[in-house]
C-alpha cells in the first residue's frame, strides 16, 4: 500500500458553497434555517444532497428510517465501509452548520478524493441521518439509534410530533421510507465533523477539537394536572393551579444543575399551559425536560432529585402529575484508535488542537456502540448554537475537513 498523503487539503471553496447553497433550504430572515425533519424543506435538502452525489458518480440508497448512504466504492467492495456524515434537519432557530457541516464535509473529502484520483481500500459512505436534532419527533438521533439495535424500527417510525403526524407517515410522505434493511452489516469506522456548538475552541484558539466522547442526556415529558377555574371567583386558598406548580419546578429543576456545577445543565424547553385562557386558572401544565452530565452516576442522582420535586411540589399543591421518560442516552466513550486518527490527522496538518468532550448529543454517539468512532470539531462563534446567528469561519471549516480526510484516509488505506 503506498504511503498515505499526509499534506492533501480539500477545497475550502467548494465546502463552502456548498454549505451555503444548502442553507437556501429553510433559511430565515435572520440568516439561520428552520427544516424540521421528514418535512417538505428536509426532502428538499435531501435531494439536493442526493443529486450531487449522484452527479459525483456515488450510489445512493435510503434504508426503511429514511438514513441515506452515498457510496464511493473501494478496492476491495467486500471490506466495511468507512462511513461519515452527520443530519440535515434543523432546530427551529436552527444555524446553518449544526448538522450540515458534517454531511457535507463527509462529501467534500469524497469529491477531493475523485479529484486527486485516490483509490482507497475501504469503501467510504456519506451518511445523512434522520431526525438528529429531535425537535419535531423524540428522542433525538432516531435514524442511528435504530441503525445502532437502540430503537426498534416500528418505535422509531411510530414517533408522533406534536400535530399528531407520525415519522414513518412523514417519512413515505417525504419519498423517504426507502426500501432498505436499516443496518445489520458491520461498519469499518464512522467520523463526524461538526461545530463545537459550545465555546471552548474559541476561547481557547483551537481550530481542532478531538472528541474523546460526550455527555450523556436524559430528557422528560412531565404533565401537572390541577383544576382550571374562574379567576375571579377562586379564592387563592381554593385553587389547584397547574401553572404554579410548574413555576415552582421551573426552579427547582434550574438549582438541582446549579447544585452539580460546574457541569451539570437543565432545560425546559418547552411548556405548555391549558386551557390558556387569560380568566382561567391553569387546569394542566406540561413541559419538557432536558438534563446532561459527563458521569452517569451524577446523571442518575439528577434524576432521583427531579422527580423528588416533581412528586413534592405535587403532593404539597395537591395536584396530579405524570413523568415519562423519553430518552436516556449514557454518555459514550469513542474508540482510542479513530481519536488518536483524528488526533494525528490534525497535528500533520499543524493544527492547533485539544481534546474536548461534547456537550451536544450527536449520531457518533450511537455509532460508537456498533463500530469504532470519532468526531472532529471546529470552533463555533461565541460558541452559539441551535440559533440562527449561529457561525462558523471558512477557514475553521476546511481545516475540519482536512482533518476528517486524514482521518478517513487512516482508517480506509490508500492505493
Ligand atoms: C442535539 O442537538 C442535542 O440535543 O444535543
Ligand atoms: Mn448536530
Ligand atoms: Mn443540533
Amino acid at each position: 500500500m503506498a504511503a498515505r498523503p499526509t499534506n492533501l487539503r480539500v477545497n475550502g471553496e467548494r465546502l463552502w458553497q456548498s454549505l451555503m447553497a444548502m442553507a437556501e433550504i429553510g433559511k430565515t430572515p435572520k440568516g439561520g434555517v428552520n427544516r424540521p425533519a421528514a418535512s417538505d424543506l428536509d426532502r428538499d435538502s435531501r435531494d439536493r444532497f442526493v443529486a450531487w452525489c449522484r452527479d459525483a458518480g456515488l450510489a445512493v440508497r435510503i434504508d426503511r428510517v429514511g438514513n441515506i448512504f452515498a457510496r464511493r466504492g473501494g478496492r476491495d467492495d467486500t471490506l466495511p465501509p468507512i462511513v461519515a456524515g452527520s443530519h440535515l434537519d434543523t432546530q427551529p432557530t436552527g444555524g446553518k452548520y449544526d448538522g450540515a457541516y458534517g454531511v457535507l464535509a463527509a462529501f467534500e473529502v469524497v469529491r477531493t478524493l475523485d479529484d486527486v484520483g485516490i483509490e482507497t481500500l475501504s469503501p467510504i459512505e456519506v451518511v445523512v441521518w434522520t431526525n438528529e436534532e429531535g425537535g419535531r419527533f423524540s428522542p433525538a438521533c432516531t435514524g442511528s439509534g435504530v441503525f445502532a439495535g437502540v430503537f426498534e424500527l416500528d418505535y422509531a417510525r411510530g414517533r408522533v410530533d406534536r400535530d399528531g403526524k407520525t415519522l414513518g407517515a412523514e417519512l413515505a410522505r417525504i419519498g423517504y421510507a426507502g426500501p432498505d434493511q436499516v443496518g445489520g452489516g458491520p461498519v469499518g469506522a464512522y467520523f463526524e465533523a461538526h461545530i463545537e456548538q459550545g465555546p471552548i475552541l474559541e476561547m481557547e484558539r483551537k481550530t481542532i477539537g478531538v472528541v474523546t466522547g460526550a455527555q450523556g442526556v436524559r430528557w422528560y415529558d412531565v404533565v401537572l394536572d390541577g383544576q382550571a377555574a374562574h379567576a375571579g371567583t377562586t379564592p387563592m386558598n381554593r385553587r389547584r393551579d397547574a401553572l404554579q406548580g410548574g413555576a415552582e419546578l421551573v426552579m427547582a429543576i434550574d438549582a438541582l444543575a446549579h447544585r452539580h456545577a460546574p457541569q451539570a445543565v437543565s432545560t425546559i424547553g418547552v411548556l405548555d399551559v391549558a386551557p390558556s385562557s387569560r380568566n382561567t386558572i391553569p387546569g394542566r401544565v406540561s413541559f419538557t425536560v432536558d438534563l446532561r452530565h459527563p458521569d452517569a452516576g451524577v446523571l442518575a442522582a439528577m434524576d432521583r432529585e427531579f422527580r423528588s420535586a416533581v412528586a413534592a411540589v405535587a403532593e404539597r399543591r395537591k395536584l396530579g402529575s405524570s413523568i415519562e421518560e423519553v430518552w436516556n442516552f449514557p454518555p459514550p466513550v469513542f474508540d482510542p484508535a479513530c481519536v488518536g486518527a483524528v488526533r494525528e490527522a490534525a497535528r500533520a496538518l499543524d493544527f492547533s488542537s485539544r481534546e474536548i468532550v461534547s456537550g451536544a448529543a450527536h449520531d457518533a454517539c450511537y455509532m460508537a456502540r456498533i463500530a469504532p468512532t470519532a468526531m472532529v470539531f471546529v470552533p463555533c462563534a461565541d460558541g452559539i448554537s441551535h440559533n440562527e446567528i449561529e457561525s462558523a469561519t471558512p477557514v475553521d471549516l476546511a481545516a475540519g475537513c482536512d482533518v476528517l480526510l486524514g482521518a478517513i484516509l487512516a482508517r480506509a488505506g490508500v492505493l
